[in-house]
């Protein structure tokens, strides 16, 4: 397949972490890699109702704002006995708390919050659930693609490990008997949710990895 992505890729976030992440995902592909931040674009409001048409609303808006190809991701938690939720309000999950001078995010909060309300459906509950994790990809023309990307795994309690992120420390990967908190970042990144859809997006876009 022609790859489509040219030289050079705007990434729709304002996180400087993701960026990272992501340049030196594409960096052996030829692609180099900017950030919405860099160039200044606003960042559109998150209205859609799934991960895809959240991902999709900000490379379009990077797309059409800069002229260049852009690639976002949305991502998050699903937890099977609470019909999928927090999904795409994973993050809002999440209260505001000041923490050393900085505006963050109370993760265990968050987490304690998702253990509540499976405690309430009782002893038995299906503790299932599963990382997502879209990317999108949108051109100036209007074209786009999607890759979606998943982990699937069960809740524990309480929370173990201090490696990663987020809801990283409750949830056990098939498979193994360690949280992502638990697993070191290689580790981590060769079974994620997001390295699914890399590959995916890797595949469609410079050919099947030899
Ligand atoms: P966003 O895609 O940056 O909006 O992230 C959504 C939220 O999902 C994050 O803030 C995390 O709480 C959660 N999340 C996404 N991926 C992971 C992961 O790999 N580990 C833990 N939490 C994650």
């Amino acid at each position: 397949m022609q790859n489509r992505l040219g030289k050079t890729l705007v990434i729709a976030t304002h996180n400087a972490g993701k960026l990272r992440e992501i340049s030196a995902l594409l960096a052996p592909h030829g692609v180099e890699c900017l950030s919405a931040g860099m160039l200044g674009l606003p960042e559109p409001a998150e209205t859609g109702k799934t991960f895809a048409e959240n991902a999709l609303i900000k490379a379009r808006a990077a797309a059409e704002a800069s002229q260049i190809p852009a690639l976002a991701d949305d991502s998050g938690l699903c937890v099977a006995a609470l019909n999928g939720r927090p999904g795409v309000y994973t993050a809002d999950w999440a209260g505001r708390q000041w923490f050393e001078g900085e505006m963050g995010r109370d993760w265990y909060m968050a987490m304690g919050k998702v253990e509540g309300l499976l405690c309430e459906l009782g002893p038995d509950v299906d503790r299932s659930a599963w990382f997502s994790c879209v990317l999108a990809l949108a051109w100036p023309d209007g074209d786009s693609a999607v890759y979606e990307g998943r982990v699937d795994g069960s809740l524990t309690w309480p929370p173990r490990g201090k490696l990663g992120f987020g809801y990283d420390p409750v949830f056990v990967p098939n498979g193994s008997t360690l949280t992502f908190a638990e697993i070191d970042a290689q580790e981590k990144h060769r079974i994620s949710h997001r390295a699914d859809a890399f590959a995916k997006l890797v595949a469609d876009q410079f050919g099947p990895i030899s």
